[in-house]
């Protein structure tokens, strides 16, 4: 097993929604009369991404690195959360090789700020943004997702050997 080139993960997560905005997503502060819920600035985007390079390799979950019951993640930014990811990962011996990530919204239109989402999580992940697939899909007005009570976001990741661990 620990000898397999590559290994998938897959990340979900779910914030409630609440009125007035900006809604922070992908890595941006959107202008939108909505905004997520959560302990930290609750990028549900970025969470479900933390998740997906965390599971690729077996090393847990967002929550357990940065537990809500710890008042130093209050507020935090997932960024910071998914930086911290991608450290563990790398150091685990793996390297991305690509995300496909889902956004699951009634409003905004993701559509206009995709490009500007792909660039942080590349910058952030230091690959390229052709490395990021993102789109998103609405709820068709039905359920929490279409009555805009909730926003969801899904991802997989495919990880390789980094060349440095191909010997280990
Ligand atoms: O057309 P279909 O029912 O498959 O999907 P939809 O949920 O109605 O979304 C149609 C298209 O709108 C998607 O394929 C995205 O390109 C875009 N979209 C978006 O940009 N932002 C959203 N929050 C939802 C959908
Ligand atoms: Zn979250």
């Amino acid at each position: 097993m620990q000898r397999l080139p590559f290994r998938i993960g897959l990340g979900h997560d779910t914030h409630r929604l609440e009125s007035g905005g900006p809604l922070v997503l992908g890595g941006l502060t959107i202008d939108h009369d909505r905004h997520a819920v959560g302990h930290s600035d609750a990028d549900v985007l970025l969470h479900a991404i933390t998740d997906a390079i965390l599971g690729a390799a077996a090393l847990g979950d967002i929550g357990e690195l940065f537990p809500d019951t710890d008042p130093a993640n209050r507020g935090r930014d997932s960024a910071e959360m998914l930086a911290a990811a991608a450290g563990r990962l790398s150091a685990a011996g793996w390297e991305i090789m690509n995300l496909d990530c889902v956004i699951f919204a009634q409003r905004p239109k993701i559509l206009p700020y995709r490009n500007q989402m792909r660039e942080k999580i590349s910058v952030i992940l230091g690959v390229a943004m052709d490395q990021i697939g993102l789109k998103a899909k609405t709820g068709e007005r039905v359920g929490p997702i279409g009555e805009e009570l909730a926003i969801a976001a899904e991802c997989v990741a495919l990880v390789t050997r980094a060349s440095a661990g191909e010997s280990a």
